[in-house]
């Protein structure tokens, strides 16, 4: 009912009579005092006099009635351990695909490799549950398309130079804008459900100690709508689904990263490969050619690029804090 008390009010800039609200709703006008009253308590600046009510502000927070249109299910909480925890919890209780859990911040925000994922208010923290009918062996793929959609997004909404990391970080000019992690459970060799969880430096404010982080209201020079953000990438994540499994996103993958033909270090728990990364196999693992001319392909793992030669480059990439 918010959200179609919100319509109401957005189509017009001056005020809207209770009695027009609660014919066009069906409410009784104490009902939509009711509601309008916690509207304002979430947020929404809305000035009530005798001629009615009239929306002045409305805040930059993804509540569900946000995303009126769609068949989205958004979970939408102020603060949360982490949305990839609650997303796990709500899968395996059978939420549909295309849940979403989107947070304001998180407590325990986790990245790749066990990395903490600082989540303070601006940034924009969510977690996408999928149940793609795939094998297991093909999932990897669905990482890669989940990254060249977000870079795909940002780079229309915004006239940037988003580009992915190898294997799905997001860059502007060397420094992580965006990072993805997935997590998924499988029965026999077949997916059940997969989370996308997903954090974007949006308007937020690293720290000093975050030197590789840009966030996109220091791209812009201004801060920017989480609402709208997140309702485009979803608008196209859902659009080219039917591409994620395919061999197209390895060929797309290969069109927006920065990670090939340059040299890189790949760390994972048990090991450092160091080399040229020449290539990505079918489902996403990194080619790289060490210097003894052999290649190696590691499916999981750091990849820090390191300098071209006779190239100066902003070594933040390589920073391994997060964002
Ligand atoms: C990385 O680059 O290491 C991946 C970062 C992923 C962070 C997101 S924020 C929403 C979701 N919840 C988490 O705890 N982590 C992911």
């Amino acid at each position: 009912m918010k959200g179609k008390i919100l319509e109401q009010l957005r189509k017009t800039d001056s005020v809207v009579s209770g009695e027009i609200l609660s014919a066009a709703l069906g409410l009784s006008r104490v009902s939509i005092w009711k509601h309008i009253q916690g509207l304002k308590e979430r947020g929404y600046e809305i000035d009530a006099t005798a001629r009615g009510y009239r929306l002045v502000k409305s805040p930059d927070i993804p509540y569900a009635w946000e995303f009126p249109e769609r068949c989205y299910r958004i979970h939408y909480v102020g603060q949360v351990d982490s949305t990839m925890k609650l997303a796990r919890k709500m899968a395996r209780k059978g939420a549909p695909a295309f849940t979403i859990v989107v947070a304001d911040t998180q407590t325990q925000g986790r990245g790749r490799m066990k990395r903490v994922w600082r989540s303070e208010k601006g940034g924009l923290y969510f977690t996408l549950i999928i149940r793609p009918a795939v094998a297991l062996i093909h999932s990897a793929r669905i990482n890669l398309y989940a990254a060249i959609i977000l870079a795909g997004t940002l780079n229309k909404m915004f006239s940037i130079d988003a580009r992915v990391k190898w294997p799905n970080d997001i860059l502007v000019q060397e420094k992580k804008l965006a990072g993805l992690l997935t997590e998924m459970e499988a029965e026999s060799d077949q997916v059940v459900f997969m989370n996308i969880g997903i954090g974007i430096n949006v308007n937020n404010n690293p720290t000093p100690h975050e030197p590789s982080a840009v966030t996109l209201k220091k791209l812009m020079g201004h801060p920017v709508s989480r609402i709208e953000l997140l309702s485009s990438f979803l608008d196209d994540f859902t659009a080219g689904f039917s591409m994620a499994t395919s061999h197209e996103v390895i060929d797309r993958w290969k069109q927006s990263t920065v990670t090939l033909n340059r040299p890189v270090e790949v760390v994972t728990p048990r090991d450092v490969t160091r080399g040229v990364a020449v290539d990505i196999d079918e489902n996403g693992g990194l080619m790289i050619q060490q210097p003894d001319g052999t290649i190696k392909t590691v499916v999981y793992g750091d990849c820090f690029h390191q300098e071209l030669p006779g190239v100066a480059m902003n070594t933040g990439t390589g920073h391994k804090c997060s964002p």
